[in-house]
């Protein structure tokens, strides 16, 4: 049944590809920061740190289901400005949960792998995060407000998600790798990082199959393929027929990164299998998409 869906951060990589998704199915109600276009429609500009504005937002707009992506989305992003990082990854998480509460809404709100401190692969939903950075305890807290404010939601983890769309926000992983090499230039990248990357429509199809689905809780998404940060990039200049010896293994240490990260980042997804059918794609089945989606 199509429902009234507002979905923020629409104009972000997980964004594109949800309101891409949902397109023609929902009404869907696109929010952004800056408020540009994108292909699915215009995006309302609203800034969601203005706490005290939300709850009257929300209730001009009447949405069914807050699908929430908006956030400060970088680890480093958050140490340069950790006010900004709690005004928006944890106030106004809990205001639109309690807004959701109070109208009967449902709330698809997104976290991270973050949360977790990189001592092992593998994690379940049931497993204690420990997060190592302060973006990942304004994730752990947002979750934490989502729970405590509503039943009917949904927490989703995706790890390292990549895609491709038109003037996204920021670039994604692959992408930073495809500009570099095309412009013909070094690039170091952590040998020492593992993880599983997730490609974004596959992260939209799990939204999409939960907006009419009862199920409540934490689920973790990643793709099946567990690889180093390096390897990951050897397959990007692979795929793309670039030359992966500009590509150097450095170790987490040398990079100096403002904020920690998790060296060991794998999920165990079967919660989202056995759910809702969910079944990611492998890296280079991913970024063949990516291909077709750079000639859209
Ligand atoms: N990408 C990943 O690898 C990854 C991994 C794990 C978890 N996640 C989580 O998934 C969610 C989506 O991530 P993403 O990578 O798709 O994000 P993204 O590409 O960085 O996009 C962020 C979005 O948030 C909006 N936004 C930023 N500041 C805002 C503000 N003050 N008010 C309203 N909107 C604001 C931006 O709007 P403008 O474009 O107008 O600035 C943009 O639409 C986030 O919660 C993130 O923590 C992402």
């Amino acid at each position: 049944m199509s429902k009234r869906v507002l979905l923020t951060g629409s104009t972000g990589l997980i964004g594109r590809h949800v309101a891409r998704a949902l397109h023609g199915k929902h009404q869907l109600i696109l929010a952004s920061h800056a408020g540009h276009p994108i292909p699915e429609g215009r995006t309302l500009p609203f800034d969601l740190r203005e706490a005290g504005k939300i709850t009257t937002w929300l209730d001009s707009l009447t949405p069914d289901v807050v699908v929430h992506t908006a956030a400060v989305t970088s680890a480093d992003a958050a140490v340069q400005s950790p006010e900004e990082a709690e005004l928006l990854n944890v106030t106004a998480t809990r205001t639109i949960a309690e807004w959701c509460a109070m109208r009967g809404a449902r709330m698809i709100h997104f976290s991270t792998d973050f949360v977790f401190d990189g001592t092992k692969s593998g994690w379940t939903e049931f497993e204690k995060p420990v997060p190592l950075s302060w973006y990942g305890e304004t994730k752990l807290k947002s979750e934490v407000m989502v729970r405590e404010a509503l039943e009917n939601h949904v927490i989703l983890r995706p790890i390292l998600v990549y895609g491709r769309a038109d003037a996204l926000s920021r670039l994604n992983f692959p992408l930073l790798v495809l500009d570099k090499l095309r412009a013909g230039e070094t690039m170091r990248i952590t040998a020492d990082q593992f993880r599983m990357p997730t490609y974004a429509g596959d992260v939209a199809v799990a939204v999409d199959q939960l907006l009419e689905h009862s199920f409540s809780g934490v689920m973790h998404l990643a793709g099946p393929d567990y690889v180093s940060v390096y390897s990951f990039a050897e397959r990007v200049a692979a795929s793309f027929g670039l030359n992966r010896e500009l590509l150097h293994p450095v170790s987490t240490h040398e990079m100096q990164f403002l904020a920690e990260r998790p060296l060991i980042s794998g999920f165990d997804t079967s919660l989202a299998q056995s759910e809702i059918g969910w079944s990611p794609t492998g890296i280079d089945q991913g970024l063949s998409q990516m291909k077709e989606d750079m000639v859209l």
